[in-house]
């Protein structure tokens, strides 16, 4: 993962600059998931002397929280500690009753996003502002190659990321395979700051590739010291069962969830897992929706396998009971791969996070207009794949995560 400063405007930069390093969080609303920051945009703010007290505040950091103050200088927090005497010139921010913690980190989105036929509708700027509203500070996105080529790629996230208002890495997604493609992760590794590639077993027919090709990635991966990270479900069984829905006329977007149930997902978190220990590798297993995939991942670290897994907020707090709804729009809004699952997942899902068996949330922000959904109007294997959710990472990896 490769990570940049923002190229921010001043303005922005003052505008912001109070959610790049802290959240802050009502105290007796966080427990009902509701407002993070709670701090609506003020004039006052944008202190002139580049000085901020926020007083009184319970400070939560990794190990322990505390009432105290954080006196910020020129965007940088230089002390935390209870009673901080200010001059004057210093703007005083009022958080009693309120947490005050670091900003989040979405290790998973995509903004302007090439997919399925269209591009994802919130850009850097677009996206970001939603995440730093939420209290998430960084995101790490994922470059998506050009026609395969990953320097292009990268070339043209760096362009799409211009308009940037936070902090943000990548990952790079690799979608074919062939020796250039092997030598430019070299590349991406020694000079770029990429150091985690993300493999697809789906998407059958564009992004997936087979095992011959996922088992060379994997060892490459560990040739250059790099996190391989997989979508995992099996992309041939999933076509197969697309095939069967549309056989049966089911074309709507429940023949999403329908075509591709947890097993699916079970089976190829099982075989990726399997595949890495054979090239005794990490593994990073992205957007992880089911207690399928959940046991698998489990299992592995019981083994002492090194397995990373990541839910992302949908998994975590929704059922599909939205797929099934009659009206197309509000169902395709719901349609992500994997699917959002039948209730009992999400709770299992929460419950893993808190015990450590799943290790950190993402949100998968992929986000797409009704009128892009409706380019499945008709079939929904054709439905864009992606829901949103930038800005919600922190309020719901918190509460997931039950730590507080
Ligand atoms: O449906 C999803 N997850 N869309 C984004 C692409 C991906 O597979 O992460
Ligand atoms: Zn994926
Ligand atoms: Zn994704």
């Amino acid at each position: 993962m490769a990570s940049f400063p923002p190229s921010t405007p001043l303005h922005l930069f003052l505008f912001f600059s109070i959610s790049i390093s802290i959240s802050i969080l009502p105290i007796s609303e966080s427990q009902q998931l509701q407002g993070v920051c709670g701090l609506e945009w003020d004039p006052a703010l944008c202190s002139t002397s580049g000085k901020i007290l926020i007083k009184g505040g319970t400070v939560v950091n990794a190990h322990h929280k505390e009432v105290a103050d954080v006196y910020i200088q020129d965007g940088v927090i230089a002390s935390v500690r209870p009673n901080i005497i200010v001059s004057d010139d210093v703007t005083i921010l009022d958080a009693t009753g309120k947490y005050v913690m670091p900003g989040g980190i979405d290790p998973h989105t995509h903004l302007a996003m090439e997919f399925m036929g269209t591009e994802t509708i919130d850009d850097f700027f677009s996206g970001q502002a939603a995440a730093l509203a939420g209290g998430t500070t960084m995101h790490i996105d994922f470059v998506i190659p050009v026609n395969g080529n990953l320097s292009a790629g990268f070339d043209l996230y760096m362009n799409k990321a211009k308009n940037s208002v936070m902090d943000y890495g990548f990952h790079m997604a690799v979608t074919k395979w062939d020796e250039t493609v092997s030598e430019d992760m070299q590349i991406m590794v020694n000079e770029k700051g990429i150091n985690s590639f993300k493999f697809f077993m789906a998407y059958k027919g564009s992004f997936m590739i087979n095992d011959e090709l996922l088992l060379q990635a994997l060892e490459r991966c560990k040739k250059l010291g790099a996190l391989p990270m997989v979508h995992a479900e099996n992309g041939d069984a999933v076509a197969e069962g697309q095939r069967k829905m549309i056989e049966l006329g089911i074309t709507g977007p429940k023949g999403h969830p329908l075509s591709r149930p947890p097993l699916l997902e079970g089976e190829a978190t099982a075989r990726a897992i399997r595949l890495a220990r054979f090239v005794n590798t990490p593994l990073y297993v992205v957007h992880v929706m089911s207690i399928d995939a959940t046991e698998e991942i489990a299992k592995a670290k019981m083994s002492g396998q090194k397995v990373i897994g990541e839910p992302v907020v949908s998994g975590l707090v929704l059922n599909d009971s939205w797929l099934w709804n009659p009206e197309f729009a509000t169902a395709a809004q719901y349609v992500m791969s994997p699917p959002i699952r039948k209730s009992g997942h999400d709770k299992s899902l929460q419950a893993a996070l808190s015990s450590g068996i799943l290790q950190l949330v993402g949100t998968d922000h992929c986000t797409f207009t009704k009128t892009q959904k409706a380019l499945g109007i008709d079939d929904f294997r054709k439905i864009p794949n992606g829901v949103n959710g930038i800005w919600t990472n922190l309020r719901y990896g918190l509460c997931a995560n039950n730590k507080h």
